[in-house]
C-alpha cells in the first residue's frame, strides 16, 4: 500500500486540490484509494461528499478511539474511491489527542485493520503544525510538498525536511521520505518562471516534471464539487494533473522495484 501525504506549512499552496485530483486520477487508473482528510476545514470531504458535511463518526473519533476506521470511511462518486472525512470537530480532536497514549500514532494504528482494502491512501493536511500533520506524518511514507512557485516560495521547506527527519528517528518511521516538490497554480510569468529553474537547480529531480498551471477550471470545478479531471477533462489544470498521476504511477513502480531488490543498481545509486 502506497501512502503519500500533502503537505506544506504554507496556506493555500494547492494541497487540497492536488489531493483531490491526484486520488481521483489514481482511482481511475484502476488502484483502490481512500483519501483521509486531516484538516479541520475538510475541504476533500467536502468535495468527495459533494457538498454534504460529513455524518458522524469523522477520522476525529477515529483518532480519539471512539470509532473504527471502517465506520467512518464513506463511498464517493468515483469508483474505487473513499474517503475518512474530517468535519469542524476535528480541531477539538486535536486538542483531547495531546492527552492520549499514543497520540502520534492513532492514525497508523487506526489504518492497519483497511490496509487490505486500498493499493494507496492519500493524506490532505492542514498547513498548521499539529498533532494531526504528525500523525500524518507517523503514517506516510512519500511525502509530496505542494508549491506555488511566487516569492518566498521555498521558506518552510528546511523545517519541513527537519521535522521529517525528527519523525523518521524519535517516531520510528523510516520509510518517511519527501518524494516530490510539485509546483502548482503556475503562472507563465518572470517571477513564476525564475522560481521554477532556482527550485530545479536546488532540488533537481525531487521537483516533478510536470508543472501544475494557474487554471480557472479548477477552482470552478471545487465549486461544484468535483475532480477538474471529472468538471473540465480537456483543460489544462486536468491535462497537468492526469501527467501528475502517470508520472506518480511510474514512480510507484521504480520505488517498488528498488525495493524489491536491495542490492540492485537502485540501491547503488542512492549510496552514490
Ligand atoms: N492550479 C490552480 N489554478 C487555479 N486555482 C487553484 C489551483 N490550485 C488551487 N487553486 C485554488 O486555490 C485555492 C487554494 O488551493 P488549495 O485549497 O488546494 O490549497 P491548500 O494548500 O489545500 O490550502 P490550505 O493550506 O488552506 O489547506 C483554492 O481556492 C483552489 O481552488
Ligand atoms: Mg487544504
Amino acid at each position: 500500500m502506497r501512502r503519500i501525504a500533502m503537505i506544506s506549512e504554507k496556506g493555500g499552496t494547492g494541497k487540497t486540490t492536488t489531493a483531490i485530483n491526484v486520488a481521483v486520477g489514481l482511482a481511475k487508473a484502476g488502484s483502490r484509494v481512500l483519501v483521509c482528510d486531516l484538516d479541520p476545514q475538510s475541504n476533500a470531504s467536502l468535495v468527495f461528499l459533494e457538498g454534504r458535511g460529513a455524518e458522524s463518526p469523522t477520522i476525529g473519533a477515529v483518532l480519539l478511539d471512539q470509532a473504527d476506521a471502517h465506520d467512518a470511511i464513506r463511498p464517493t462518486s468515483t469508483l474505487g474511491l473513499d474517503i475518512l472525512p474530517a468535519d469542524v470537530s476535528l480541531a477539538d480532536a486535536n486538542l483531547a489527542l495531546a492527552s492520549e497514549v499514543g497520540r502520534e500514532r492513532r492514525l497508523r494504528v487506526a489504518l492497519e485493520e483497511v490496509r487490505d482494502r486500498y493499493d494507496v491512501v492519500v493524506l490532505d493536511t492542514s498547513p498548521q503544525r499539529s498533532l494531526l500533520t504528525v500523525n500524518a506524518l507517523v503514517f506516510a511514507e512519500e511525502v509530496y510538498v505542494p508549491i506555488d512557485p511566487g516569492l518566498f516560495a521555498v521558506a518552510g521547506l528546511g523545517q519541513l525536511q527537519a521535522t521529517v527527519d525528527e519523525v523518521r528517528r524519535y517516531l520510528d518511521n523510516r520509510a518517511l521520505r519527501i518524494a516530490a516538490l510539485i509546483l502548482t497554480r503556475c503562472r507563465n510569468d518572470n517571477v513564476g518562471r525564475d522560481v521554477e529553474s532556482q527550485l530545479r537547480q536546488m532540488f533537481g529531480e525531487l521537483v516533478r516534471r510536470t508543472t501544475v498551471p494557474t487554471n480557472a477550471k479548477i477552482e470552478e470545478a471545487h465549486s461544484r464539487y468535483q475532480s477538474v479531471l471529472d468538471y473540465a477533462p480537456r483543460s489544462a489544470g486536468a491535462k497537468a494533473y492526469a501527467e501528475l498521476v502517470l508520472e506518480i504511477i511510474a514512480d510507484g513502480r521504480t520505488t517498488n522495484g528498488a525495493r524489491g531488490t536491495p542490492d540492485g543498481p537502485a540501491a547503488t545509486h542512492h549510496a552514490a
